[in-house]
Formats: structure tokens, C-alpha cells, sequence
């Protein structure tokens, strides 16, 4: 088929939604956040109480909620009809986001979600797994990074603009941890696909790349 799906992968902060979505804009597709449905199971099980180290009480969580994401430059998430759009970026959240992204059951009932979207319609998705397992087969795939320090100080400008304080050594540290997680749990890896282009974003511009990516893609087509 000539349906295109891109996938971008990387670590925390490198800048991926944000390019994902203007790529996104720019070539009609439709942009899918896979970390916000992550975060999304991760918050009702905050929420129900739920213990993190039950594998099975969280499959059988993520496989009985619903998540919507509503396309837009605003991103709406819709947890079982309700927005958690802003709470699923909050603190609690994030620290507690990958423990439940390592479970494998977790992982299967989103990554089939995330396959059938990509079926219905031209997309463009970020997160961890997307060249590597959700879409092998993907139109191009790119794994986006920068440095740890780098990434730190976009995240701290992002919430700094939103009007939260932000302890940027602390950031640092919460985002070397969530790296060390994704990248060293048994099921799908933070690594990059075989044949994805691999673009340090450090001291590149946005437009630069997403420039970068939209020629690449255009080449791959
Ligand atoms: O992209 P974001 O930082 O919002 O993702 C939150 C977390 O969700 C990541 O740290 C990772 O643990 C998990 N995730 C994942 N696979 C994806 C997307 C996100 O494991 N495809």
C-alpha cells in the first residue's frame, strides 16, 4: 500500500512531539502520541491505588480503558471520555510512567491500538518502539536524541513557560532515570531500529529538524 507512517522514536525531552506534530502539519498526517496513552493507564492505576508491581491487575486495566486521542495542535487525551490532557504531564505521573510501561501485557493490548490506528489513516507516531515493534515496516523512521543536559534544559524552558519552578538538576536527574529505565527493561527497549536515521538534535534548530525529517521522508516515499 502507499500509505505513509512515519516513526520517531528517542529519550525523554529530545524534542519529539514537538517536531512530530509540525511534521505532522506540514504533511497531512495524523500525529500520534504513544507515550500519552502510557501515561494514561499509568494515571488510573494511580488513581484506583492500583499496586505497580501486578503485571496482570495492569493488563487487565490498560485492556478495559479507554483513550482517545483527539487530533489537533492541542492534543486532547480523553481518558474513559474524561481529558487528563494536562494531569497525565504531572509529576506523579511521569516518575511512575515507565515502571508500567515495562509490563509486557501493558505493552501488547497499547502497541495493538496503536497498530490499528495506523491502519485506518496516514500517521506519524512517537515513542520508544515504534520503528523497533509497532511499525516495522514503517514508511522512514528516525530516533531523535540529544544530550541529557540539552534535553533537561528544553523540558525545564517547556514547564518554566507554562508557569510551573523547576529545579533544573533535579530534572536532569528524573530524566537520566526514566532513560536508564527505557532503555535497559526486557520488553522493547528504548534502542534504535536497524534502518532508522538517527538525528542529534543538539544545537539544531526545530525547523532544522523538521526539515531534516520531512526530506527524508520525501526520499523514502
Ligand atoms: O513520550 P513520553 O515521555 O510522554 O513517554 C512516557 C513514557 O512512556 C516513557 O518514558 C516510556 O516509559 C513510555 N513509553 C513507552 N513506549 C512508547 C512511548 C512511551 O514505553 N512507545
Amino acid at each position: 500500500s502507499n500509505r505513509i507512517c512515519v516513526a520517531i522514536d528517542g529519550p525523554a525531552g529530545a524534542g519529539k512531539s514537538t517536531v512530530a506534530k509540525l511534521v505532522a502539519r506540514k504533511l497531512g498526517l495524523l500525529y500520534i502520541d504513544t507515550g500519552a496513552m502510557y501515561r494514561a493507564v499509568t494515571l488510573k492505576a494511580l488513581r484506583q491505588g492500583l499496586n505497580l508491581d501486578d503485571a496482570d491487575a495492569l493488563t487487565n486495566l490498560a485492556r478495559e480503558t479507554t483513550i482517545k486521542l483527539l487530533p489537533g495542535l492541542q492534543q486532547s487525551v480523553l481518558l474513559d471520555g474524561e481529558d487528563v490532557t494536562e494531569e497525565i504531564r504531572s509529576s506523579e505521573v511521569t516518575r511512575h510512567v515507565s515502571t508500567v510501561a515495562g509490563v509486557p501485557g501493558v505493552r501488547e493490548v497499547l502497541v495493538n491500538r496503536q497498530r490499528q490506528m495506523a491502519g485506518e489513516t496516514d500517521v506519524i507516531m512517537d515513542g520508544r518502539d515504534i520503528g523497533t515493534v509497532v511499525l516495522p515496516r514503517a514508511t522512514a523512521k528516525f530516533f531523535l536524541t540529544a544530550s541529557a543536559e540539552e534535553r533537561a534544559q528544553r523540558r525545564a524552558k517547556e514547564l518554566a513557560d507554562k508557569g510551573y519552578t523547576v529545579d533544573i538538576d533535579k530534572l536532569t536527574k528524573e530524566i537520566q532515570e526514566r532513560d536508564y529505565k527505557d532503555s535497559h527493561r526486557a520488553v522493547s527497549p528504548l534502542v534504535p531500529a536497524g534502518d532508522a536515521i538517527i538525528i542529534d538534535s543538539s544545537g539544531m534548530t526545530i525547523e532544522e529538524v523538521v526539515d531534516n525529517i520531512i526530506s527524508w521522508i520525501e526520499k523514502s516515499k
